[in-house]
């Protein structure tokens, strides 16, 4: 079951701040809702920093929806804070780095990486948005669980914009959530890059600290758009240590090196670096070959910025739209964090 939002609305009805006339909904103080089957999440907004009543408000919205909604029902609750006379908001794309998370082959993990470095990065603390560029074959909604979600068309100023979807901490924006993936792929080049300059142009980024593309595959059309609609501060690239991965990530350099595109390449990641099976945590088995990336990397003089095992967990996480960088206790969450890291260590380098 997975309740609507009028009936969540309806059962919130019941709770009331203390200090308030009216209940939290017809108070204004719901925002953001929205449920995947019994969880339902929400935003609070109190009127002060630090409300000595916000834990027993969010107490009695939890009893509200198991009374109301389904007893199963779990509240997740973002606090906010209502503040008067904010400075006007930068609604536009302010991103500190821009990064291109690319590779020259399909398959090898372009979007695992980038949704999980994301995720990680977020949960470091930085703002963090990214952006789906894969316009014919969208999987980053899948890869969070919000193939469903609709992103809220909003006009200010004249103008309107997408407000990007927000989960795990991490602003989205995907032609996945506009357009079935069956749709997608029959799309002409020109039609693509103009979609995917809309998710950029009139995307509600706001300031970030942080912008991640999760590229498509190979070399082409998308890849320049991109390369010239943002200003990117470069480039990582993903591959498997597999010789055949390795000269199609050669192309990929070469594409973002090239006159006219000149993205700097910040560095490799490795993924599927080594097979691990879940009952054996401690084995490594080097079924693509043992550090390709690394040999690669030192003849490039470019950094190796993390290597990603091929575990069951990475792939299940991907289909179920949990990332395992979330996960703090495991080994994979553990080598997604260590890459940011890395990183974060690289761009301080540059400035
Ligand atoms: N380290 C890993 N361990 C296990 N499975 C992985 C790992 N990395 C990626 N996968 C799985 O491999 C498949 C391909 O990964 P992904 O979609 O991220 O690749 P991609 O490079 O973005 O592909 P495309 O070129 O089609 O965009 C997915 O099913 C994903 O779950
Ligand atoms: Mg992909």
């Amino acid at each position: 079951m997975t309740p609507n939002q009028e009936q969540i609305l309806a059962a919130l009805k019941h709770v009331k701040h203390p200090g308030m006339e009216q209940n939290i909904v017809d108070a204004g103080m719901v925002s953001d809702v929205r449920a995947e089957g019994s969880q339902v999440f929400f935003s609070l907004t109190f009127p002060k920093t630090n409300d000595p009543l916000s834990s027993a408000v969010v107490k009695a919205c939890t009893k509200a929806l198991k009374v109301y909604v389904h007893p199963d029902a779990e509240a997740h609750v973002t606090l906010k804070v209502h503040r008067a006379a904010e400075p006007p908001v930068a609604t536009e794309l302010q991103a500190r780095h821009t990064i291109a998370v690319a590779s020259g082959k399909g398959g090898v993990g372009k979007s695992t990486v980038a949704v999980n470095l994301a995720v990680a990065l977020a949960g470091a603390g930085y703002r963090v948005g990214l952006l789906d560029a894969d316009v014919y074959g969208p999987s980053v909604p899948k890869m969070f669980r919000a193939e469903d979600a609709v992103p809220v068309a909003i006009s200010r100023d004249g103008k309107d914009w997408i407000q990007p979807v927000e989960k795990y901490g991490v602003k989205m924006l995907s032609i996945g959530f506009f357009v079935k993936p069956e749709q997608a792929v029959v799309w002409r080049g020109p039609m693509a890059t103009s979609a995917l300059k809309q998710l950029v142009n009139q995307g509600d980024w706001g300031e970030l600290d942080f912008l991640l593309i999760d590229m498509p595959p190979g070399t082409g059309d998308v890849h320049i758009t991109i390369a010239q609609e943002l200003k990117l501060t470069g480039a990582v690239i993903v591959s498997t240590p597999q010789e055949v991965a390795l000269s199609d990530v050669i192309k990929g350099i070469a594409m973002f090196r090239a006159e006219h595109v000149e993205v700097e390449v910040l560095g490799l990641i490795e993924n599927m670096s080594w097979f691990t099976p879940a009952e054996l945590p401690d084995h490594r088995y080097f079924i693509f070959g043992k550090e390709g990336c690394k040999r690669l990397a030192d003849e490039m003089e470019l950094p190796l910025l993390g290597q990603i095992p091929l575990v069951q967990s990475i792939c299940e996480g991907g289909d179920i739209g949990v990332p395992p960088a979330l996960d703090l206790e495991s080994v994979t969450g553990a080598a997604f964090r260590q890459l940011a890291g890395r990183l974060v260590d690289v761009l301080n380098k540059q400035a």
